[in-house]
């Protein structure tokens, strides 16, 4: 209640840390701060620059937790220098002092644009409609995937477990939702797709004193943190699996509302448990991966299996083995497009060696086939931007047979064919069989 009451004071102050005069956002008379199990988190700006930081004062500000928070700030898990695409920039860099007597110091952090994923998803479940009008593509919310995966590759790196991945811990940026400091510094476009890790708390790292071990978040907690073991590396594996998969699901427009919200982590059967989609039916159905990941990112949902069944954290895929298919969706691969010809060679298809041949050289405009000995009734034509096509004569039918396909096409009168190499018209009515080449 207390430090209620000196959080409350404190907005509307300004603190100056180092050469920052950091302004507490809000005024005495409401609270403003973000209240938590473990602490209260403040909004402050800085009056130099506008940059936006928080500022958290814990609930048990006790000696292990200072020696802890001492720890984690000389990590320097956050970069100073990136304002952007920072995957643990939300991680404490500072350490005040005394902001009032049940302060005895808090921690000092970058604020990360955007809300958590907590507040967003709620939003959604509020939302009459489904998805909300609002609700970011998966470009974006594959984009916040896959910066979940770099946050745990990293912190793996460093041999650095932060424990508690969870909905309000996980800070993403939609473009549209999120804090406006003092100064008001807004979210832009350009940031949607960023995300942060926020909450270190429970982190796990080298000759840290560990904290009390809790049972993590509901849901999301991997079966050694639930069962009050000390998380190790692999540890954050679990809760990431979860929650890309929430960011994929959430949202997909070829389900309903119920069938993406409505599931959750049974944390005793590592299983998803699914509601039935009869609306009178208490029936639950255990899943492995949800059905919409199965159907439409089937190397996902394999990742989550494999996830969940791993009987060691360790044996859980790796954070980098989830990047390529993150990326994937983010930035859809383009089916090689057959390369576009302005020069072509003709070539019989015959045992006889050399088959006969024929070029048709940049200069040209126009062949008619049908008075060349290959007597295919076709024409070689050309696109305003130079490259060559075939265009089927009237009365005409052309067969023809595309690389890579052991099946034939057939092409009737007016019929307009892209050239590519390798496609091969099948000899028919006196005509040869031919196939089209690049330059020779
Ligand atoms: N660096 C940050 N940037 C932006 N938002 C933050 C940051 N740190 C915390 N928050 C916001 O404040 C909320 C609470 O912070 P935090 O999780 O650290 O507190 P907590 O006491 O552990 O709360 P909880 O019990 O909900 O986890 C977060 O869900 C997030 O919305
Ligand atoms: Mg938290």
């Amino acid at each position: 209640m207390q430090l209620r009451q000196e959080a409350r004071a404190l907005q509307g102050k300004t603190i100056e840390f180092e050469n920052r005069s950091l302004h507490i956002a809000g005024e005495s008379s409401r609270a403003e701060f973000e209240s938590g199990s473990e602490g209260i988190v403040h909004l402050a700006t800085d009056e130099r620059n506008g940059e936006n930081f928080r500022i958290k004062c814990f609930w048990e500000p006790d000696d292990i937790r200072r020696r802890r928070s001492d720890y984690l700030v000389a990590l320097q898990l956050a970069d100073l220098n990136k304002s952007k695409a920072d995957a643990l920039g939300g991680a404490p860099f500072g350490m005040l002092p005394s902001l009032a007597p049940s302060m005895p110091f808090a921690v000092l952090m970058r604020n990360v644009g955007g809300e958590s994923w907590r507040k967003l998803r709620t939003r959604a479940e509020a939302d009459t409609q489904y998805p909300p009008s609002w609700w970011p593509p998966v470009s974006i919310r594959a984009t916040w995937a896959y910066g979940l995966a770099t946050a745990v590759m990293n912190m793996e790196r460093r041999e650095f477990v932060h424990a508690d991945i969870s909905p309000g811990n996980v800070v993403v940026n939609d473009g549209i939702h999120g804090t406006l400091g003092h100064m008001g510094k807004e979210n832009s476009d350009d940031d949607a797709g960023d995300m942060a890790l926020v909450d270190f708390d429970r982190y796990v790292h080298g000759r840290a004193e560990i904290s009390e071990l809790g049972k993590g978040t509901a849901g999301y907690a991997a079966k050694e943190v639930w069962t009050r073991k000390v998380p190790q590396i692999g540890t954050d594996r679990t809760s990431m699996a979860i929650l890309i998969q929430e960011f994929i699901v959430l949202g997909d427009p070829e389900i309903c509302k119920e069938e993406a919200l409505d599931w959750t982590y049974n944390q005793e059967s590592s299983t998803f448990d699914l509601k039935s989609s009869d609306v009178d039916s208490e029936d639950i159905r255990s899943v492995r991966a949800h059905p919409l990941l199965a159907a439409k990112y089937s190397t996902l949902a394999r990742l989550v299996e494999d996830t969940i069944c791993a009987t060691n954290p360790d044996t859980r895929p790796a954070p980098q083995s989830w990047r390529g298919p993150l990326r994937d969706i983010v930035d859809p691969p383009t089916s090689a497009a057959p390369q576009k010809l302005r020069e072509l060679t003709l070539e019989e298809i015959t045992e006889e060696s050399p088959p006969y041949r024929l070029a048709f050289k940049t200069g040209m405009k126009m062949l008619n086939l049908s008075e060349t000995r290959f007597r295919i009734h076709a024409s070689l034509k050309r696109d305003s931007d130079g490259s060559i096509y075939l265009a089927v004569h009237d009365g005409a039918r052309l067969s023809i047979k595309i690389p890579g396909s052991t099946n034939t096409v057939e092409y009737g009168k007016g019929a307009r064919v892209l050239v590519q190499a390798g496609l091969i018209l099948v000899g028919q009515d006196g005509s040869m069989s031919t196939r089209l080449l690049g330059p020779r």
